[in-house]
């Protein structure tokens, strides 16, 4: 018995020994986080050196403008401060690296592949030192540009949407509301990403890593409930679900290497429980002033209100299904029935234009279901409306480009005389 337990306790030992190998240590370390002034010395070498630096890049590159680059460091500090032990957390551990869905990665790796030469640069608004943009620049491929090649646009972004809000509802146990998802942000030699915590409602995310040309892994430095350093690498078709409303995350170590590409999809709860086992009321109240994620009395509820002055709007069920309008939503899925029941209660969704200037009309067109499209024309959709506010194709050329000549859909257009224009060039 004795000799049992000791080999036990020995083996622990040697656990935590492994675990905590490497540098262990805390806040304001590797980089700023609650205070500028860090008591680890030279753990991580010069980190004091390396911090200045990067802000006299910042300051040099806003010039006349340099002391902003400061003043988003203050607002960054505080909300570290403030904002981590204000929320609810829905999990144990903060955050939980896993594969991503296969279908997601597909997608993804998919359309990278496609459109890695029709990156953009990002431009980040004055004084921002969320990024070295100054000295190693990010860009962006859109999940959401109708302009790119293959299965960009809506369809994408919601199927990226869908898988990876199941992932992350199964994780945290809420019913969960998509808030953003910008693209594929392309990091290049020498990145930095600050330490902080995502603006509210940013809440509940994943990081997916699509690509990566590395040197050595770069790792997302996060903090665990004690405020314990911890490196986690990802490799390409690695998802890390955090809840990034309240755990910090930066990648405060400089990046060797050509580009590390990766998307960020977040969500806000909506306070729907999805579990039975979580009793009801108190985290469902549709009179709530402040979200369900904010704990009661704690000190980023004033901030909040400051923010939010008419208070938090809970999502509609149909809201927490992705953030395409309704009508698009439902000609997308082929829902007839969904569609027609706008008639009565939003009719102006059967003919509302998205920002790239899509229809339901449009979209009905894309998946080639007729008997939307035929209702959608009596409703009154004009046959000839080009996307992209007239600078795209006509509905016609879409089916044609889409469905071929001799599709239904595009017979039923040629049919009632709709005219074939190809996108303005
Ligand atoms: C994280 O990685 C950096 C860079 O490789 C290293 O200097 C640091 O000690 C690591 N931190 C932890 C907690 O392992
Ligand atoms: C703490 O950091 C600030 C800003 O970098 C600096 O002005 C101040 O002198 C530091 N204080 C101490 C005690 O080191
Ligand atoms: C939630 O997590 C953050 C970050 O780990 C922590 O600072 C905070 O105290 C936690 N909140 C509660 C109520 O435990």
């Amino acid at each position: 018995m004795f000799l049992r337990i000791t080999s036990q306790a020995l083996f622990l030992l040697a656990a935590v020994a492994t675990t905590s190998q490497g540098a262990d240590y805390g806040l304001d370390c590797s980089f700023p986080i609650h205070n500028y002034n860090s008591s680890c010395g030279d753990l991580l070498g010069d980190r004091k050196a390396f911090y200045e630096d990067y802000m006299e890049g910042c300051r040099q590159y806003y010039g006349k403008k340099g002391k902003r680059c400061d003043a988003t460091e203050d607002d960054r500090l505080i909300m570290s401060r403030r904002q981590p032990k204000s929320m609810v957390n829905y999990t144990d551990t903060g955050f939980k690296k896993i594969k991503a869905p296969e279908g997601v990665m597909k997608l993804l790796r998919e359309h990278w592949e496609r459109n890695k030469n029709s990156q953009t640069q990002e431009v980040w608004p004055l004084g921002n030192t969320y990024v070295n943009h100054w000295a190693s620049p990010t860009y962006m491929v859109s999940v959401e540009d109708q302009q790119l090649r293959g299965t960009g646009g809506m369809r994408l972004k919601n199927q990226i949407w869908d898988a990876a809000k199941t992932t992350i509802e199964e994780w945290t146990g809420m019913e969960l509301k998509p808030t953003s998802m910008y693209g594929i942000r392309v990091y290049t030699e020498g990145a930095v990403l600050n330490p902080h915590v995502d603006r509210l409602p940013l809440v509940s995310s994943c990081i997916v890593n699509v690509a990566q040309d590395v040197d050595e892994p770069w790792p997302l430095e996060i903090y665990d409930r004690h405020d314990r350093a911890i490196n986690v690498t990802m490799e390409p078709g690695d998802m890390v679900l955090y809840e990034s409303g309240s755990l910090m995350h930066g990648r405060p170590f400089a990046m060797k290497g050509r580009y590390y590409a990766n998307i960020f999809i977040h969500f806000e709860p909506t306070g729907r429980p999805l579990s039975r086992e979580i009793p009801e009321g108190g985290a469902d109240q549709d009179d709530e002033f402040y979200p369900p994620y904010l704990l009661k009395d704690s000190e980023e509820l004033e901030n909040w209100a400051n923010q939010n002055p008419y208070g938090w709007k809970k999502p509609s069920p149909t809201a927490a299904q992705v953030d395409t309008p309704e009508g698009h939503y439902y000609a997308q899925q082929g829902d007839l029935e969904k569609l027609k029941s706008l008639e009565s209660k939003n009719p102006k969704a059967l003919l509302k234009k998205d920002r790239n200037g899509w229809t339901p009309l449009h979209e009905a067109i894309r998946i080639g279901h007729t008997e939307s499209v035929k209702y959608l024309i009596k409703f009154g959709a004009d046959k000839d409306l080009r996307t992209h506010h007239g600078k795209g194709g006509s509905p016609l050329n879409l089916a044609i480009g889409e469905l071929t000549e001799n599709h239904p859909v595009s017979r039923y257009l040629s049919g009632i005389g709709a005219k074939n224009l190809g996108p303005e060039l």
